[in-house]
């Protein structure tokens, strides 16, 4: 597998596969890879001729007080896991080739609406620094499909808006979240928790199927329901974000049994932020 890490290198790469017609997936990441990543990159490779990979820990994207410093950074272990699993090459630029003038200089890309609801009420900025690196990612790789896990459900939406306001060719795949044998969504960020919160965070998967039940048996108190899980949830030693039923597309709230629901959450254990959804 190719390391890559200037942008001349990687449009070197790109228009060679071009130039033999090969198809081109991109899996975009930030790296510390565990097996959803790997699922993304066996997803992409089904459907290619050529896997790239990014790793990128893109500081557009965190808040002031969010854990940038501090978030896993293992590249050696991240390239042994995409040999293994086939991709061809691995695009790893610094934040000053990717922001050469600065973050507050920036041009940047929003997706309205579905970008400020749920995670982003909470985290201020955060979805504006993902549809950025995305687009530019995209206007480097030039791929012919996109990879994207549907744990992080509002920014796969927030992806699919983007490319079609943008006209991007590109087709995005969502694939689904890989989860540990007990029930936890794996996350990057799961490597924050204390084995006494690893104990606990299976719960607000549990919580949400919860919460399903309820509304298949005929529950259609949405808001209700959603005070209900939120009190789950800080009985099992969380303190909530939200717990928000909603439209499957527009992601806003759903009122109408008959709409395609999706259960998002978000919740904190200790420091460290969760999210979780549930199709229904
Ligand atoms: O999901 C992630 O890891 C990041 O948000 C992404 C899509 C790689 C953009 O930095």
């Amino acid at each position: 597998m190719k390391i890559i890490n200037s942008v001349p290198a990687l449009r070197a790469q790109i228009s060679g596969w071009r130039q033999n017609g090969e198809r081109i997936a991109f899996v975009p990441t930030m790296g510390n890879l565990h097996n959803g990543h790997l699922k993304l990159v066996d997803v992409a490779k089904s459907r290619a001729d050529r896997v790239i990979v990014s790793i990128f820990v893109n500081p557009m994207q965190f808040g002031k007080n969010e854990d940038l410093d501090s978030y896993p950074r293992t590249l050696e272990a991240d390239c042994a896991g995409l040999t293994a699993h086939g991709a061809d090459a691995v695009f790893t630029p610094t934040p000053e080739l990717m922001y050469p003038r600065g973050l507050d200089v920036q041009s940047f890309v929003e997706v309205p609406l579905l970008g400020d609801l749920h995670c982003g009420a909470s985290r201020a900025g955060h979805f504006r620094g993902v549809s950025t690196i995305v687009c530019k990612l995209f206007n480097l790789v030039q791929p012919d499909i996109a990879c994207f896990g549907q744990k992080d459900y509002q920014q796969l939406a927030i992806i699919r808006q983007m490319v079609t306001d943008l006209s991007l060719p590109i087709e995005i795949i969502g694939v689904p979240t890989e989860r540990a044998a007990d029930g936890l969504a794996l996350s990057s960020r799961n490597g924050y928790l204390t084995a006494t919160e690893r104990a606990k965070a299976p719960a607000l998967y549990k919580i949400l199927q919860q919460l399903k039940a309820g509304i298949d048996a005929g529950n259609h108190d949405y808001r209700a329901l959603e005070q209900q899980a939120k009190q789950l949830l800080s009985a099992a030693g969380f303190v909530p974000d939200y717990v928000n039923i909603s439209n499957q597309h527009s992601l806003v709230p759903a009122l109408d049994a008959s709409e395609p629901k999706v259960i998002l959450a978000a919740a904190r254990l200790g420091t460290t932020r969760l999210i979780d959804n549930l199709e229904l």
